[in-house]
């Protein structure tokens, strides 16, 4: 979604902000900007397309200055192109504005800027903030801080914004709401800011991270100062970021995708790191521990996500009631926050999310605090919105994931849930110390397992040539394979642009049998286990119309390899932990196929990593 880059100090602007811009593609977006300020003029290059684009306009161009903001665009409020493009400025062009987020009244606040004669070129509704500043500033005459802050408690939505000002060459403000906003603090009265530490980290490592309905002015002289849109003081809170510039950057692989692909077994270990003692049988996790009456005497576990994040919430849902007895309900945050769902003070709400910014997410959080619930969040991105709204916590400690489609985040999540699961059921004592310590080592071999998976990529390449001008996909499992099943499809169509869906092997004779034909390829999960066997009819099902199986079983199978079109075999692993193994090949699956298509595979079409807007 939109990203946000600034600066202000004494180098030139420009580059800081191109390549911050370029840290920032990851997240998705159609058009990109920058604003220079220099010798009291504002200079705005903008336009549709990539940030390469952008740099090609301006060649021979480069605009300079010392003070500067920079902006990738995710259309919300009128079509991508150059003047919907952000930076926006103000009617009398001192100003200069980027914002993340959207301002729902909008078309109410325009139609009164209008009547007092304000002209807009643009479709967007943070022109309509840019005039509004200005309109107050010149109505009232006071400064631009007071001006930002007064036009801010006008609004509804969400925001993050960064405004420069041709009258103050010495200052830049950022301000935010539901939308996150860093600012990092270097030497020499620099001052950075990025809608995530990505493109700071390079710079910095002392940052604050706005809070809701903060107003910050960057000064060179007198330095940083916070204020709340209700005009309080707020001492700025600095803290030290743990991200690594290296984690951000390719590693010698074509894609971010695949990297982080390859990185799955380093990223497993990391989610055991201090909480799995294998020698002592015994998982510990602090979030759990710290509110372990919570957990004994919760009646329910209501998991709330989306996308992937909601993948791994199903996987969990086996997990918790097969393991610690406790009902699970799995929700779409988008339509749990909407539903007017019942929430008991025993239940236990978890969101799960990677970014720890999703908008649909938070507010279902939000909707689940004021009712009473403890809520426990499972996030990536350390010091995230929603690390920090809930009461508890366990971060996934997968790292940076900068390709738009979830992987490495999405195996990590099962993996502390996994281990979420085990912790909650030694402390309701759900689980045997055989059953305990058989998971816990099964658990621990699981990168190893994840890690030989991998070798099957020259495999798995073969049969994406193969399939790789399919136009729809089908994909099965039984029990917690079922949403593996969902994720395979999720990432074929999510990358390759081809129509693919993912259902319970045995719905599938309640309706999609009838799309089968010879040239629907069928992925099955058909690895041992209860359902097996009539996994292996559903199978039967598929070849009696002529579908192609390609299917992924345990190494060693015979029964599956004499019906399917190719197998795919993973280490024999137990039941319960399957999914951590058998996502990956089709994860490697739907890589090779969008690259094979000529798709864009780290930044799909229309997709956005952190989605910041319902
Ligand atoms: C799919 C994907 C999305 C996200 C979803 C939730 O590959 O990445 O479906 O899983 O947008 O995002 P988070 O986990 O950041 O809340």
């Amino acid at each position: 979604m939109c990203g946000i880059v600034g600066y202000l100090g004494t180098e030139q602007a420009y580059p800081i902000l191109i390549k911050g811009l370029k840290r920032l593609e990851y997240r998705g977006y159609d058009s990109s900007g920058v604003a220079l300020l220099n010798e009291g003029e504002i200079e705005i290059s903008k336009c549709r397309g990539k940030v390469s684009d952008l740099e090609d306009h301006l060649a021979g161009k480069v605009p300079e200055g010392v003070v500067g903001i920079g902006h990738t665009r995710w259309a919300t409020h009128g079509p991508p192109n150059d003047i919907n493009a952000h930076p926006h400025a103000s009617g009398d062009g001192t100003l200069a504005l980027i914002h993340n987020g959207i301002i729902e009244n909008y078309a109410t606040i325009k139609e009164e800027l209008i009547n007092r004669g304000h002209v807009f070129k643009s479709d967007t509704d943070t022109e309509v903030l840019t005039h509004l500043i200005e309109d107050i500033r010149t109505k009232t005459g006071v400064d631009l801080f007071e001006a930002i802050r007064l036009a801010l408690s006008e609004v509804h939505g969400a925001y993050a914004i960064v405004v420069i000002d041709k009258k103050n060459p010495d200052m830049m403000i950022a301000a935010k709401k539901s939308s996150p906003l860093v600012i990092g603090i270097g030497g020499n009265g620099e001052f950075y800011v990025g809608s995530d530490a990505t493109p700071i980290v390079e710079y910095t490592k002392n940052v604050v991270y706005l809070e809701d309905e903060e107003v910050a002015l960057m000064d060179r002289k007198s330095g940083l100062k916070i204020v709340t849109i209700q005009n309080k003081e707020k001492v700025p809170y600095i803290q030290e970021l743990e991200i690594k510039l290296e984690t951000l950057e390719k590693g010698g692989y074509d894609y971010f995708m695949l990297k982080e692909i390859y990185e799955q077994p380093r990223s497993i270990i990391d989610c055991f790191r201090g909480r799995m003692n294998l020698q002592k049988g015994e998982i510990r996790m602090s979030g759990i521990d710290d509110n372990e009456e919570k957990w004994i005497n919760a009646k329910r576990v209501i998991i709330v996500a989306c996308g992937t994040s909601w993948h791994a919430g199903l996987v969990a849902e086996y997990l918790f009631e097969d393991i610690a007895r406790l009902s699970v309900e799995v929700e779409y945050a988008s339509e749990f926050r909407y539903r007017n769902p019942i929430i008991n003070k025993d239940d236990i709400v978890v969101a799960i999310s990677q970014s720890g910014e999703t908008a649909d997410t938070l507010a279902a959080i939000e909707m689940a605090k004021k009712q009473g619930a403890h809520i426990f969040g499972v996030c990536n991105v350390v010091g995230s919105t929603i690390s920090r709204t809930t009461d508890s916590g366990a971060y996934t400690h997968a790292g940076p994931e900068i390709g738009v489609a979830s992987t490495k985040a999405f195996t990590a999540q099962v993996t502390v849930l996994t281990l979420m699961a085990l912790t909650v059921a030694q402390k309701r004592g759900t689980i045997t110390d055989a059953r305990l310590h058989r998971l816990i080592a099964e658990l621990n071999s699981i990168p190893d397992k994840v890690t030989e998976v991998l070798k099957t990529n020259d495999q798995v390449e073969y049969i994406s040539d193969i399939y790789k001008n399919a136009t729809n996909a089908l994909y099965l499992g039984r029990g917690s394979s079922f949403p593996v099943a969902l994720e395979g499809a999720l990432k074929l169509k999510e990358i390759s642009y081809i129509h693919a869906e993912g259902y319970p092997a045995a719905e599938m004779k309640h309706g999609p049998i009838a799309l089968i034909d010879e040239e629907m390829p069928v992925f099955v999960i058909a690895t041992h286990g209860q359902s097996y066997e009539k996994v292996v009819s559903n199978i039967q099902e598929v070849k009696a119309r002529k579908g192609k199986i390609i299917a992924i079983v345990t190494a060693g199978d015979t029964a599956v390899k004499g019906m399917a079109d190719h197998v795919i075999e993973i280490p024999k692993t137990d039941e319960t932990l399957v999914p951590l193994v058998s996502v990956i090949p089709f994860q490697l699956l739907s890589y090779h196929i969008a690259v094979m298509r000529g798709c864009n595979v780290d930044q799909p079409r229309n997709l956005a990593k952190s989605v910041t807007v319902e």
